[in-house]
């Protein structure tokens, strides 16, 4: 999969809102600072595609991006944004929610895992919400550069053992830093490639 256009098409603040058309979209969400902004414009190459910040809960509405002009890749706004939640819960908007639960032309989302932490009770309240909604998901571990190529791998291997606890089928995952671009051209075939299964189906 190559990206040869990639154009900011619209922030929605509800599921209703959002554009009314038929395109494919694959969505990124997860954890409030974990890298989804970032992930989509090291997809799209564009630095600022999508906006990324130090700041967590940068992202406050659901953005959506027009690629190659077929297909769309959507910023979602993250979960347990740590200032106004004090307690470690899986409380993400309810636009979010809906988004996920009812977007018919969603076809994939992308689930985005610090690699550099165990696992951690948010993003598993998440999937264990997620396992109970019709949308098919992967895992992406951000933030590769941070730590050594040991610790991600023990992280991710102690993530799986974890959600194998309470998921039947184990879900493709990737692992990605924004700084090497690692796992950037991996996702974009896997996009493609969900992309021609949705096409033929
Ligand atoms: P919200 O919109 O607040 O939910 O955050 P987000 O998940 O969109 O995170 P964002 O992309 O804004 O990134 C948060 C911070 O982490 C920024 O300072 C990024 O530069 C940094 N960051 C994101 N991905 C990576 C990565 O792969 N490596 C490194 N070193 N930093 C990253
Ligand atoms: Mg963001």
């Amino acid at each position: 999969m190559k990206i040869k256009s990639a154009e900011f098409e619209k922030s929605a603040p509800t599921l209703a809102s959002s554009p009314r058309w038929t395109l494919p979209e694959f969505a990124f969400i997860g954890r409030s600072n974990v890298g989804k902004s970032s992930l989509i414009n090291l997809l799209t190459e564009r630095n600022a595609l999508a906006k990324a910040s130090v700041t967590p809960g940068k992202t406050k509405l659901i953005n959506f991006f027009r690629i190659n002009t077929n297909w769309c890749l959507v910023d979602l706004p993250g979960y347990g944004f740590a200032k106004v939640n004090r307690e470690e819960r899986a409380d993400f908007n309810v636009a979010v929610a809906n988004y996920i639960e009812k977007r018919d032309v969603l076809i994939h989302l992308f689930v985005l895992i610090d690699s550099r932490l165990t696992p951690q009770r948010i993003d598993l309240d998440f999937l264990r919400w997620l396992t109970g909604i019709d949308v098919a998901f992967s895992l992406i571990f951000t933030k590769t550069d941070k730590v050594s190529s040991a610790v991600v791998q023990s992280n991710v291997a102690l993530f799986k053992k974890t959600i194998a606890d309470f998921m039947t089928e184990m879900p493709a995952v990737f692992t990605s830093s924004s700084t090497t671009k690692k796992g950037r051209q991996e996702i974009l075939d896997f996009i493609g490639q969900e992309l021609a299964a949705a096409k033929g189906a």
